[in-house]
């Protein structure tokens, strides 16, 4: 059913809540009505899950600019627009929202060094805006989206949160300013925040409960689907001559689910404590691009064409996360992290595609 607002946008309401998720738990948190930007997207569609499991209500702000209507769970509302447009947020906002989670951003490393204006209207002025109207409708509970990019070159390993921010594109740029601001929003007492940086996402819902492939990315693993799925002729490793165990680049991936469980936890923890939280997201270990290969190759049963061809400018031989801190203080670690799991998570969803 489709109601247009008084406030603009469209929202939608589905009746029947149906998340078919019992066997999973998460720590019981008090119910809270969540909005998520971004909610039909890869990461958002996942963290909806793991919220509707957790008991909460859910309220997604979507474009469908990179999202895809099969992620949408029957219970949740939908307000469709992009969340920049004024009576968009509005509409958005007058659904008396406890907490939001931001997910709908450009995420593209490479691109934002060629279309930075771009990115700076979409992760910048779009999150000051949404922040600002946080703000003053006083939504106190913000889960922001960070990345490892915030980084840089990483300048010893495992990669902890007192690593020195030095962002080497413009993306981790725009996701830095992001939580300068949170920061100052919290000090001046408008916002409480979790600030989540995660790693190299990866993998799909293992219960096959997402459908829709994550688009427009530049992430090894999509790339090396395809290839096994013979949707492209072949994939390019950049670069086989670096000091690490088989030459290629090695990075920490950690499994959608596991980062959906961590943004659940992140609120309970943020809305508890009246404290706010900058954590890594990763899995602590390393897996390199042609383990990868091989990984998929096994599970898939399909060969992977791969080209080694040079280096690409700043991408660093190995990067791996230290996730101690989001152990300590929200009691999670990575579960489905595994190389296995996430290649056989993918796998069945890429498998019919081509
Ligand atoms: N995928 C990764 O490996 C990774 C790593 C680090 C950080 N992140 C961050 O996580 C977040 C989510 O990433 P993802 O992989 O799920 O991306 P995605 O592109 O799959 O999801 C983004 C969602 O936001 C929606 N959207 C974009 N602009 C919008 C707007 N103006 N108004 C309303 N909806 C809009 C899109 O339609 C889509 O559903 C991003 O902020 C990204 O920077 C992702």
């Amino acid at each position: 059913m489709a109601i247009l607002t008084p406030f603009g946008g469209r929202s939608i309401q589905n009746p029947a809540p149906n998340t078919g998720f019992a066997q999973r738990s998460f720590p019981e948190i008090g119910h809270m009505r969540v909005g998520v930007t971004g909610g039909a997207g890869y990461i958002g569609s996942h963290t909806v899950l793991a919220l509707l499991e957790a008991g909460h209500e859910v309220v997604i702000v979507d474009d469908f600019s990179t999202g895809d209507r099969q992620n949408l769970q029957p219970s949740v509302t939908l307000v469709e627009g992009d969340f920049k447009k004024p009576e968009v947020i509005q509409n958005f906002l007058s659904h008396g929202l406890d907490a939001v989670f931001h997910f709908a951003a450009l995420k593209a490393a490479g691109e934002s060094m060629e279309q930075p204006e771009a990115y700076s209207a979409a992760n910048v002025r779009g999150t000051l805006f949404l922040i600002e109207n946080l703000s003053r409708a006083k939504v106190r509970n913000v889960v922001f989206s960070s990345s490892a990019a915030v980084y840089g070159e990483p300048q010893y390993l495992p990669v902890d949160e007192s690593h020195p921010l030095v962002p080497i594109n413009y993306y981790g740029f725009t996701k830095l300013c992001i939580e300068q601001n949170l920061a100052w929003f919290s000090r001046l007492g408008r916002i409480r925040y979790a600030s989540l940086r995660y790693f190299n996402a990866a993998g799909y819902n293992r219960a096959g409960k997402i459908k829709g492939l994550e688009r427009n990315t530049a992430n090894l693993l999509p790339l090396v689907m395809e290839a096994a799925a013979g949707m492209r002729p072949e994939l390019l490793v950049f670069g086989d001559d670096y000091q690490t165990r088989d030459g290629t680049g090695i990075r920490d991936y950690v499994h959608v689910e596991d980062l959906a469980d961590a943004h659940v936890r992140a609120l309970e923890f943020i809305s508890d404590n009246n404290k706010d939280i900058t954590v890594n997201l990763g899995s602590e270990t390393g897996m390199s691009v042609m383990e990868m290969i091989k990984t998929t190759e096994r599970i898939s049963g399909r060969p992977v064409p791969s080209r080694i061809v040079a280096r690409r400018d700043g991408d660093p031989p190995e990067l791996i996360a230290s996730s101690a801190l989001a152990h300590q203080l929200l009691g999670w670690k990575a579960r489905y992290s595994d190389a296995d799991t996430i290649i056989s998570s993918m796998w069945n969803l890429y498998r019919d595609k081509k």
